[in-house]
C-alpha cells in the first residue's frame, strides 16, 4: 500500500492543487491531503474552512482523505505511515524552497521520500497568493479555483 501525503497551506485550494491530487491518486494507492497550520503565514481561511473547501472540491473519492495537521510535516507523515510526501512544482522559483524542505525532511526521516509532480502547464502560473490578491481587488478568479472557492473568497472580501 503506497500512501502519499500531499501537504500544503491550500489558502485557498486552486485548480493547480486539484490537478496534483488527481494525478496523485493515479500514482499512489491513497493520498492524504494535509492542510498545515502554517506558522510562517497568516492565513485568510481557517484550517476548517480549507479542509471543507478541499473536501467539496474532491468529492466522493474513497482513496483521498483531507485532514488538517499541526506540527512537523515529517512527524505527521511517519505517524500516518506515508512513504511519500507529494509536492507540485511550478516554476523555477519554487525550486529552492522545495529543495531545502525535501532535504530537511529526508534528514529527519530518511524512510520518507519527497516526490515532485510538475504542475500542468495551464496551472503553472497560478498560486494561492495571486488568487487571493486578484480576489481581494475584485478580479475574476473563476479560471483558477472551483466555483465554491470563488464564492468563499467573495465572502471574505465583501466588506
Ligand atoms: O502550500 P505551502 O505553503 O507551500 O506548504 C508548505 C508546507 C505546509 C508544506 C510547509 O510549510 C510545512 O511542511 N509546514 C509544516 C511545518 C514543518 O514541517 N516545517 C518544516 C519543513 S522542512
Amino acid at each position: 500500500m503506497r500512501v502519499a501525503l500531499y501537504p500544503g497551506s491550500f489558502d485557498p485550494v486552486t485548480n493547480g492543487h486539484l490537478n496534483i491530487v488527481e494525478r496523485g491518486v493515479a500514482a499512489f494507492d491513497r493520498v492524504i491531503v494535509g492542510v498545515a497550520h502554517n506558522v510562517r503565514k497568516q492565513p485568510l481561511f481557517t484550517p476548517e474552512e480549507r479542509v471543507d473547501m478541499l473536501r467539496q472540491a474532491i468529492g466522493d473519492e474513497p482513496r483521498v482523505e483531507v485532514v488538517a495537521f499541526r506540527g512537523l510535516l515529517i512527524d505527521y507523515a511517519v505517524k500516518r505511515q506515508a512513504t511519500v510526501i507529494l509536492r507540485g512544482l511550478r516554476a523555477v522559483s519554487d525550486f529552492e524552497y522545495e529543495f531545502q524542505m525535501a532535504h530537511m525532511n529526508r534528514r529527519l526521516a530518511p524512510e520518507v521520500d519527497t516526490v515532485f509532480m510538475m504542475t500542468g502547464e495551464e496551472h503553472f502560473y497560478v498560486s494561492s497568493n495571486l488568487v487571493r490578491e486578484v480576489a481581494r481587488f475584485g478580479g475574476d478568479v473563476s479560471a483558477f479555483v472551483p466555483s465554491h472557492v470563488k464564492t468563499m473568497l467573495q465572502g471574505k472580501f465583501k466588506s
